[in-house]
């Protein structure tokens, strides 16, 4: 009976519940199966439930040019290279190093980038040279070469200890919360994850030697390397791996970058980190530029990316791209150098300032008429320097107001001429060292705009327009006032900032980032959905060994037949019962079903299935002893045989008696599949601690993965006494 209802129905519905089609693609020439680790912004990361970063859209590329079609998948960092050499995949992509010892047990691509380690960590805790470490707690993700840094070359400096950690997420914490000094990391890694925690900073100082990056490949697979690194050179000569990597690197490195093929039509904003047009606060950017240009973003749809560069360097960045925007209080002006007099256009002015003088407190330096003889510091070709020079001061350029003011402040110049709101900012910063005079009437006023290269021509023009359309429509001085309003103090946060500091503001923020932004709740229902199949799958798979093993046991025990098979069942109950699942979980998918190419969730379900087999066994048993042998006597002197007793009598009440522990079964399966993760299948809390890594917020990820658990667990729990209290009326 057991094998019949195994075979007529549980395969079908293993096959139904599992089916692959969603998985593989057609394609001209095949599936390659890539295995990444989505925790490494800007290389490896997931965008809701699409993989994206650098090494999935150059594979993406791979895929374009060679005809495979290239599926991605999951897996824990440290595993990926063990399933490449077991066969449990085609390839390896998470941002590995190429190292001599990874080369013992699988073969590396060409290099497609560089990178080198640094240390991050907090901002108030700088460190300016590697010996810093000293005396320090590190920490890195196990298995990297940020930990073999640590563990060979930073061995006799003399580090306090060092912790090697699964995910970044707990690694970031870590060093929030101080259990940590310095986390040692790859360079573009850090630097996410400092976007994303403006607490922290990058540390560029250590010595180690640049890092080359390969896809990896079973040491059997010769020929498809070849094709591989066959294709990455002609990406690497068409410009595709270049427009890839300054794609991401343009963005910032930031998590919420979507795919180079899912590419939103973008407005990079450079600018020099000048309050109050352009500047930081808390990892925001804030000001007056950067508001009107995220509401001319809005308004032609455009997103809008800041990046931050030094002054000097923005006139280079702009000329190397029509999309990118020059910004921070740039005034309308002839562009000196003769080499970009032709190449850089502003847009129209969206903005005016006065020019006052800056003296050190107690100066006599107030007026326009006291200028006549005096250093003065002013901008690089602004309208300060000709006015300065009209009133026989002696101007001294300067690239940034700051630095002017700095001068000032050191007292190498009398006074500065400069713009006045910038000033007004850097007061903030001189306390009372230096005195604004807003006394030059007659001086010229400085017209801002936006820098453009001169080939951007369709962009000025939008830009332009919505220029015309927000004047009139009033945000363009509703924007200025608010910083007005606030005396240009550089700690307001944007017009547009509308985070709600509030207990409950916070946590909705935390909220709205852990599953709506990204699509990030997506994430959570793939793994969900996993979860269930699993469990379903292999509570089937469970019955039906269940009934298998307690039939044949309780039937030589009534009856003396099938010793050596009931020898064997018992042996497979206290072998499974007797040995952690996770040990049997990571058997059954890197030994048995190594180098096949069946997926981890099926995978998954038959590990788990085997293993509550071994327990249904048992509940089964006992609920088949637990009818009163008279029962069976009786039905026999009623006439019925054997069979007949069996199926009427019998089996009816040992139902009734097992489905308590069934029920409690299925929801410790349920539970118990939380450990799936660990052989590459993205469950639910795989997912919740994806995007804890993703998010850094441990809270709300872990509280949501177990409110989910919870409700599933609540449904079995009604509907395992609903079928109870069934079964009771039923007899
Ligand atoms: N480049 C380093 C290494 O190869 C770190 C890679 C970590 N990758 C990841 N997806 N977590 O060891």
């Amino acid at each position: 009976m057991a094998i019949l209802m195994a075979a007529v129905f549980i395969l079908p519905m293993v096959g139904v519940i599992i089916s692959p089609s969603e998985d593989i693609d057609a394609a001209s020439k095949g599936v390659i199966v890539v295995e990444t680790s989505p925790d490494f912004a800007p290389y490896d990361y997931y965008y809701g439930t699409e993989f994206v970063g650098i090494d999935m859209d150059i594979l993406r590329a791979i895929g374009m040019d060679t005809g495979y079609s290239i599926q991605f998948k999951q897996n824990r960092f440290d595993s990926i290279i063990t399933s490449v050499t077991a066969g449990n995949c085609d390839m390896g992509a998470s941002g590995f190093t190429i190292t001599d010892e990874r080369k013992k047990s699988v073969n590396f691509t060409q290099p497609y980038t560089t990178i080198k380690q640094v240390a991050v960590g907090l901002k108030d805790n700088p460190l300016t040279s590697e010996s810093g470490l000293i005396g320090k707690k590190l920490v890195a993700q196990l298995g990297t070469s940020g930990e073999y840094y640590v563990e060979e070359d930073l061995k006799n400096l003399g580090w306090e200890t060092y912790t090697g950690l699964n995910t970044y997420s707990d690694i970031v914490l870590g060093l929030l919360n101080k259990a940590y000094d310095y986390e040692i990391v790859d360079e573009p890694v850090g630097l996410a994850q400092v976007t994303a925690n403006p607490e922290l900073a990058v540390y560029p100082v250590l010595n180690a030697p640049i890092e080359e990056y390969g896809f990896l490949f079973n040491k059997k697979d010769t020929a498809l390397l070849e094709e591989i690194n066959n294709s990455l050179t002609r990406l690497k000569a068409d410009g595709t791996i270049d427009a890839i990597l300054k794609y991401y690197s343009d963005n910032g490195y930031r998590t919420d970058t979507p795919s180079y093929y899912d590419q939103e039509p973008t407005l990079f904003v450079i600018s020099d980190n000048i309050a109050p047009y352009s500047y930081n606060r808390l990892g925001d950017t804030a000001g007056i530029d950067a508001d009107i240009m995220r509401a001319i973003g809005d308004k032609i749809g455009y997103k809008v990316r800041f990046i931050d560069v030094r002054a000097t360097e923005i006139i280079d960045k702009i000329l190397w791209s029509p999309n990118y925007i020059g910004a921070g209080s740039l005034e309308i002006r002839k562009i000196l150098n003769e080499k970009n007099e032709e190449d850089v256009v502003f847009s129209d002015a969206y903005a005016t300032d006065k020019l006052v003088i800056v003296s050190p407190n107690g100066s006599t330096i107030t007026t326009a008429d006291n200028l006549s003889g005096m250093h003065v510091g002013v901008v690089t070709a602004s309208k300060a320097k000709t006015y300065v020079e009209d009133k026989d001061g002696i101007a001294d350029e300067y690239s940034t107001v700051s630095l002017a003011l700095d001068a000032v402040n050191r007292g190498e110049l009398d006074c500065a001429v400069v713009d006045y709101a910038t000033a007004k900012s850097l007061s903030y910063g001189f306390a009372s060292a230096l005195v604004i005079h807003d006394t030059l009437t007659d001086a010229p006023v400085a017209n801002y705009g936006f820098m453009f290269s001169a080939g951007a021509t369709e962009l000025i023009e939008l830009v332009n327009g919505a220029i015309a359309d927000l004047t009139t429509d009033g945000t363009i001085d509703e924007v200025k006032t608010y910083y007005a309003d606030r005396s240009y103090n550089p700690d307001t946060p944007s017009f547009f900032d509308d985070t709600d500091d509030s207990f409950w503001g916070k946590i909705w923020d935390r909220i709205e980032r852990c599953f709506l932004e990204n699509d990030r709740w997506e994430l959570y229902f793939d793994g969900l959905k996993n979860t269930l199949k699993i469990t379903v799958v292999a509570l089937l798979i469970g019955l039906a060994i269940g009934v298998l093993l307690a039939s044949a046991v309780s039937l030589n025990a009534q009856t003396g037949k099938l010793r050596i098979i009931a020898a064997l069942c018992k042996g497979y109950i206290t072998i499974i019962r007797g040995t952690p699942v996770m040990i049997q979980l990571l058997i059954i998918y890197y030994v048995v079903f190594a180098s096949s190419s069946l997926n981890a969730v099926l995978v998954a379900s038959i590990a788990f299935g085997i293993n509550s087999g071994a327990y249904i066994a048992e509940i089964v048993r006992s609920g088949m002893n637990s009818v009163n042998k008279g029962q069976t006597e009786a039905a026999r002197c009623l006439g019925l045989n054997n069979g007949q007793a069996m199926k009427s009598v019998v089996v009816p009440q040992a139902i009734r008696n097992i489905m308590p522990a069934l029920g409690n079964e299925s929801i410790a399966l349920l539970k118990e599949t939380s450990i799936a993760g660990f052989i590459g299948v993205l469950d639910l809390t795989r997912a919740g601690d994806i995007i804890r890594g993703q998010t850094y917020d441990a809270l709300v990820p872990l509280i949501a993965v177990a409110l989910i658990y919870l409700v599933i667990v609540l449904i079995l729990q009604f509907l395992v006494k609903r079928m109870e209290r069934r079964l009771n009326n039923a007899y």
